[in-house]
């Protein structure tokens, strides 16, 4: 790390923090060979295991992108974090979280078991599959169509721009849709589903299948590190309590059963979805001013062979490294 006075905001910090990542993207894509794409949404299996793409926005205006940073992807379980937020802003904080809890799981994703672990059988929280569905559910609206609506608008202010519909990975996912209709069927017993089911999977599903770029997810994650506020403008495009809440959730469960390594190891919130992304939230920090992006960044990774939690591992020691080096962690 350079010492001394360098507040990194020049053109001359730019370029050595280009390099820099340039340098750690292209070490960490040999590590994409130790993972596997999520072949059990087929048309995931087809993606290029290589692919390894970094975008970091910073508060002070400055990108760095690095590696397959044009590649579009689908988001995944990264919408569930939209969906929460929409949920929240539509019906209330109290409301969404009387029907899902806070708490992390330990357990995969897709898992049903822990469903029946505890006493009320209520999702333990917004980005397990069953908690996603849930919150799903209760978005406004009688049919996709116009619960989607809303989180297109919400992408549209985060993003510049509205984002399409990947239509063979949401057929694909129609198609190989077994368990989360185990999972939806189950909260139907439950009475945690609101509505028809097929409504609430064709809304998921849909949700999913949404294309992003890396620069997309960085954005996203800038916005939460600026607490919810425009970095540009400083309008409240998200409540602040309610961007609040979404990071505390991606801390604890963003990761699914990865999340407390990846709180010790990396120490900033973030989500991930089986297509490789993950999107990182890295907020202003008072301390170590001689560190880069000292006013908070927001972190888009693309890598679609992931570990066995689902996340993406080369993805994952890229965060790792840039974390410690340029010490973003929040603890
Ligand atoms: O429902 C599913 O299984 C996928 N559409 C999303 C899962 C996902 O991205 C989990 N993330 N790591």
């Amino acid at each position: 790390m350079v010492q001394g006075t360098v507040n990194w905001n020049t053109q001359l910090d730019k370029e050595w923090l280009q390099e820099y990542v340039d340098d750690w993207v292209s070490f960490y894509r040999k590590h994409t060979k130790e993972g596997k794409l999520a072949s059990y949404i087929p048309i995931l299996g087809k993606a290029n295991p290589h692919h390894l793409g970094m975008a970091i926005h910073g508060k002070n205006g400055m990108i760095i992108r690095s590696g397959d940073v044009d590649t579009p992807f689908t988001i995944q379980s990264i919408s569930k974090v939209i969906s929460f937020i929409v949920a929240c802003m539509e019906r209330g904080v109290g409301y969404v979280l009387d029907r899902v809890d806070v708490e992390p799981t330990g357990e995969a994703f897709n898992s049903i078991m822990h469903l029946e672990m505890k006493s009320l059988n209520k999702p333990f929280n917004p980005f397990v599959n069953a908690g996603a569905l849930t919150i799903t559910s209760m978005l406004e609206g009688d049919t996709a169509t116009q619960k989607l609506e809303p989180i297109y608008m919400l992408f549209e202010k985060m993003l510049g721009y509205r984002p399409s519909l990947n239509q063979e990975v949401y057929q694909s996912e129609y198609e190989s849709s077994a368990r989360n209709r185990a999972i939806g069927y189950y909260l139907i017993e439950t009475g945690f589903l609101e509505e028809d089911l097929e409504i609430t999977l064709e809304t998921y599903f849909k949700q999913c299948s949404i294309e992003v770029t890396v620069d997309d997810l960085a954005k996203i994650g800038l916005l939460l590190a600026c607490d919810g506020e425009d970095p540009n403008t400083g309008e409240e495009i998200i409540p602040r309590q309610i961007a609040r809440i979404t990071k505390a959730l991606m801390l604890t469960c963003g990761m699914y059963d990865a999340s407390g390594k990846f709180a010790t190891y990396v120490g900033i919130p973030a989500k991930s979805g089986v297509s490789g992304g993950i999107v990182a939230v890295a907020p202003p920090r008072v301390r170590n001013q001689q560190f880069p992006f000292i006013e908070g960044c927001g972190i888009g990774v693309f890598g679609p062979a992931l570990e066995d939690r689902g996340n993406s591992i080369a993805g994952i020691r890229l965060l790792k490294h840039i974390a410690s080096q340029w010490d973003l962690s929040i603890f």
